[in-house]
Parts: structure tokens; sequence; C-alpha cells
């Protein structure tokens, strides 16, 4: 794809947005030295940070930004800025993912070698695990018609999980097109035993599934999905869920990489950009202090190059780089636990740049 430009929207967002994204970037910057690409990278405000600036924590021309951009990187929003807003002023990320039309959020969980005595699971159990979970992010229990109300005295509130065929049959899609270029295998999770909406989700996704037959498809229920991802972790390959099982589920398989500032993620859109960002928050508790771990970020920059470029061999020298400082022994405070030499956020940032150097 030589000559072409490609638009990135950088949004930092608040607290350790404003550290870690920085790092995503030169990383990204550094990529495209090394491969010949042309990025424009574009600055965008939101959250709190936007909110001081521009009175809006969503402006306009954030929006326009994002969906004029090929893809968005994002940093984190919250903290006390957007916490003394009134709830309805308060526009961020949820109304940024409906404006973007976001409905697959992709979570890799994997098991860093190195990282294995971070983890809360044992060594021999963790050992090659890599789990690419997929969450429906746009209907389902948080979209559905919800209330409140007090009736002959007795106070009473509802949410409902409510899906449509073609909104789980666009997710399945995702998931299988995402099996297929990796080891062929999908797990798909609902509460079939119990719930009606579980009982269309698992007739949909299995329909998808007759478009895939190389990829082989499984169905298991929630309460023993939670079980079995954490007691196996290493037998799974893609796995694809309803919007809160899987907000459950892909917190729990954060325990794989040791720590939240490794975990990055991708929210994806039928057409259009997707929006890249670590899991993690804004870290209120360490942010400024230049102590944020910023592999998160930088993994969450590669799933742009990735899925949001369609440059998958560029990607996987990021990460081959991430897994070069890890092998080396260098940790930011929240990965100290698995021994090695502690260093802050810039100086992780720098030696990933210089990792990337060698994965030619
Ligand atoms: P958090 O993820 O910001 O922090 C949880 C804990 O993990 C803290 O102790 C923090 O220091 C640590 N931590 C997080 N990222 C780290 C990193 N990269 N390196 C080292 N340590 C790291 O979650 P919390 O505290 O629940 O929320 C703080 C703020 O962030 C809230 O305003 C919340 O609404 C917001 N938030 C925003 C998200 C987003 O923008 N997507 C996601 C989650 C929370
Ligand atoms: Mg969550």
């Amino acid at each position: 794809m030589a000559g072409r430009t490609y638009r990135i929207a950088v949004l930092p967002g608040d607290g350790i947005g404003q550290e870690v994204t920085p790092q995503g970037v030169r990383v990204l910057e550094a990529v495209a030295g090394q491969e010949g690409l042309t990025l424009r990278l574009e600055p965008g405000l939101v959250g709190g940070t936007a909110h001081e600036k521009t009175g809006d924590s969503l402006p306009d021309e954030t929006t326009r930004l994002c969906r004029a951009s090929d893809a968005v990187l994002f940093g984190s929003v919250g903290g006390p800025v957007l916490d003394a807003l009134p709830r309805d002023r308060r526009r961020g990320l949820l109304e940024l993912r409906r404006q973007m039309g976001l409905f697959a959020n992709l979570r890799p969980s994997i098991a860093w070698p190195p990282l294995a005595a971070a983890s809360p699971i044992r060594p021999e159990v963790l050992q090659g695990a890599d789990i690419l979970f997929v969450r429906e992010l746009a209907a389902g229990l948080y979209y559905g018609p919800s209330g409140h109300e007090t009736r002959d005295g007795v106070e009473r509130a509802w949410d409902t999980m409510l899906y449509t065929a073609p909104d789980v049959e666009r997710v399945a899609r995702v998931a299988f097109r995402l099996a297929q270029g990796r080891r062929r295998r999908l797990t798909s999770i609902d509460k079939a035993n119990v719930l009606e909406s579980s009982r269309l989700w698992r007739r949909a996704v299995t329909r998808v599934g007759t478009e895939f037959p190389e990829v082989t498809l499984e169905h298991l229920i929630v309460d023993n999905a939670s079980l079995q991802l954490i007691r196996t972790p290493a037998r799974f390959d893609v796995v694809v869920s309803e919007n809160t099982f899987g907000d459950i589920l892909s917190d729990e398989l954060g325990a794989l990489a040791g720590s939240l500032g490794m975990l990055p993620s991708a929210s994806l859109a039928g057409s259009g950009p997707g929006l890249f960002e670590p899991v993690h928050g804004s870290a209120p508790d360490i942010a400024g202090q230049g102590i944020a771990n910023p592999l998160g970020a930088i993994l969450s920059a590669a799933l742009l190059l990735e899925h949001g470029l369609g440059l998958p061999a560029a990607a996987a020298r990021v990460q081959r780089a991430v897994g070069a400082v890890l092998a080396a022994g260098w940790r930011t405070a929240d990965l100290a636990g698995a021994g090695g030499t502690v260093i802050g956020t810039a100086r992780m940032g720098d030696l990933v740049v210089e990792a990337l150097a060698d994965t030619r």
C-alpha cells in the first residue's frame, strides 16, 4: 500500500492516558519509518481535559476527526473534572462508541512467559494461553429497555437483555473471521439453558458457523465458562459473548497477563474506523508520576496496525518487540512482582522502539 497516507486520530484523554498514549504514538512512528508508511497523526480532545479547554467533554470536532480517520488511538477518560460534572454533561467514550458504530470489542489476553510470576495462575496452567475475547458492545443487557418505579409502595427496577438476530450475526461473523486467521477454534458463551435471548444467540452463532466450516465451534454456558477459562486457559482460541458476560469474563482473563497495564483492546465497526485503547482507566492514583505501564497502549497501537490499517506484519513486529523487552527483564512498577528491573513509562517506550529495530 505504498503511497497511501493513513489518518490516525490520537485522543490521549485524562490521567495516565496523557502519559501512555505518546508511547503508543512513538511506536507507530517507528514502525511507519521502518515499513515506509505515511501516517498523519491528528490530536483530539476528550474527557476532563476536553471539558477544561472547551467546556465539552466530547467536542463535535473530536467526533468529526474520529469519523474522518482510518483509526483512533485512545488513552483513557475519567477523574476529578468529569466526576464533578452533572451526569448529562459527562459525555465521553460511550457516546463516541455509539457515534462510531462500534459493536465488536476485541480483548486479547496473552500469558507473556517472562511475566508468569506476576500472574495469580500457576505457570503450568498459564503456559501457552493466548485468548482473543470478542465482546458484543452495542446491544444486550446494557442497552435494552430499563426502568425504575415504585408500585404499591414497592420499589422495582429492571434491565432487559434484548438481542436481534442481526446484532448477534454481525459480531459472530467478526469472531469467526478472527478464528479463521488464528487456531480456528471459536467458543460462544451464553446462558441458553435459562435465557430466551441466549437461545437466539446460540441459533444465530450456529447459523453463521455454517459459513465457516473450517472453524470448530463450541458453546459454553457462562457460569461454566468462567471456571474453564481460568482452569484451562490454554485450550481456548477465540471466544465470543454477549455484552455483560463479556464485560465480566474479559476482566477475569486479565489475570493471564499479570497486570491491567498490559492489556490492549480494539473496538470495531462494520465499516469505518475502529477505536484502539488500553483496557485500563485514567489511574488517578499514579497519574503524573511517569510510572504507568505503557505496554497496554503500545499493544493497542499494534491492534490498530492489524485491525485498523490491515497491516498484520507490522503489528507482529510490535508484539515481538514488547516480548523482547520483557524477556530482557525490563518492568514497570506494576510488573515488579515478576522480578527484573523497574523503569518508568518513557524509558519503557524507548526500549520498545529500540527493540523494534531488531525485528525486521
Ligand atoms: P484504572 O484502570 O484507572 O486503575 C485501576 C488500578 O490499576 C489503579 O490502582 C491503577 O493505578 C492501576 N493501573 C491502571 N493502569 C495502569 C498502568 N498502565 N500502569 C500501572 N498501573 C495501572 O481503574 P479505576 O481506578 O477503576 O478508574 C479510574 C478512572 O478511570 C475512573 O474515572 C474511571 O471511570 C476511569 N476508567 C476509564 C476507562 C476508559 O477510559 N476506557 C476504563 C476504566 C476506568
Ligand atoms: Mg469493564
